[in-house]
């Protein structure tokens, strides 16, 4: 055992599983690093930072989060630099929305020092699975969920917060093809839809299941009211370029306030961009597409970076999209948050949390 700074205990790995990686070859949320980051919240506190082998955790049949889905996660990426430092991608953005889930769902907040010490020391163990080659990063994945032994529907009292680590390539090899929900409905306004909570995700699999059937790889989620506005593609967050003007759908409290959404806004009207985030119906969209103002549509997030959409089916027409190499724009725009997030173009908004080992 070494004792860090902050008194977090490590435990290092007997063996690592590194050289049975295929870095090349790699399926997104597949194989996970080495070690994780474990801490517990008992009595008010949290109690036990501690760095151990990646491994399972054994849970009581009565855990609470297996039944009333107390539990929220985060996604976010760290990239191999110029200089063999690693770069993580916008971690107190992340941990600021971690907070925000854990608000809305009654658990406890995380402060940004612990977030940061877990993850500086956890990728600091594990650097050697930020891969440089192209298209990989490291995604990681902090949770938190309700341990407490109890099915009385309450808030627990306990806590396990975890931060596990998966070399990855991108989310989506190529465009996606969606089709419009105007059944199904992901959240609601005054519910969850803008934490990173298990029960969005839940809640999608049924809709994406009959999409998939239908030769859809997404959703374009309408509101739950009326399925009349664009809310969320998939797993992502959506935006239309509508002539020169980029719009987004506002943020609501059905909506995740995604940090890669805020990434491309804010390059964006760095750049100059006209950018919109307003309500924007399906209907808009059909009539934009009619008159040939709809130029781009894509989706962002952290595991799918910036998507590109190919086509939107809407009841029984599809909505065809220029070729991705018209695209010039999001092409562009996702071009330079990649080169931020590798440490190759200037980082002037201060996104990236070095990490020198
Ligand atoms: C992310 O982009 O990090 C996400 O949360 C998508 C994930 C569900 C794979």
């Amino acid at each position: 055992m070494i004792t860090s700074a902050i008194n977090i205990d490590i435990e290092k790995t007997a063996v690592s599983k590194i050289s049975q990686i295929d870095f090349a070859h790699l399926e997104f949320g597949a194989v996970y690093s080495d070690h994780m980051f474990a801490v517990d919240f008992k009595g008010d506190e949290w109690k036990n930072p501690q760095i151990v082998p990646f491994q399972n955790i054994s849970m009581s049949p009565a855990t609470a989060a297996l039944h009333y889905g107390q539990t929220i996660f985060e996604g976010m990426k760290a990239f191999r630099g110029a200089g063999n430092e690693i770069l993580v991608y916008r971690p107190q953005a992340h941990c600021r929305r971690l907070n925000k889930s854990a608000e809305r769902l009654c658990m406890p907040q995380v402060s940004e020092e612990m977030f940061l010490e877990g993850l500086n020391q956890l990728l600091t163990l594990d650097h050697e699975w930020v891969s440089s080659m192209e298209g990989c990063s490291l995604y990681i994945r902090p949770m938190m969920y309700a341990s407490d032994e109890f099915i009385r529907v309450k808030p627990s009292t306990n806590y396990k917060f975890i931060v596990f680590t998966s070399p990855v390539a991108k989310y989506y090899s190529g465009t996606v093809k969606v089709i419009v929900e105007n059944k199904y409905v992901r959240a609601a306004e005054g519910g969850v839809g803008f934490t990173k909570s298990g029960g969005n995700y839940a809640a999608s699999l049924l809709p994406a299941k009959i999409a998939a059937e239908k030769g859809y790889q997404q959703i374009l989620w309408t509101d739950a009211k009326e399925h009349k506005y664009i809310e969320e593609s998939g797993t992502m967050n959506a935006m239309f370029q509508i002539d020169d003007t980029l719009v987004t759908p506002s943020l609501s409290s059905s909506i995740l306030a995604g940090v890669t959404r805020d990434s491309i806004i804010t390059i964006a009207k760095d750049w100059g961009i006209k950018v919109e985030e307003r309500k924007i119906s399906i209907d808009e969209l059909i009539d934009a597409h009619k008159s040939g103002r709809l130029k781009d549509a894509f989706g962002t997030g952290t595991a799918a970076t910036v998507t590109h959409i190919s086509e939107i089916h809407y009841n029984g027409t599809d909505l065809v999209l220029p070729d991705v190499s018209k695209r010039d724009l999001s092409s562009k725009l996702a071009e330079e948050l990649i080169n931020i997030r590798l440490g190759k173009a200037e980082d002037k908004f201060n996104w990236i949390h070095k990490i020198q080992f």
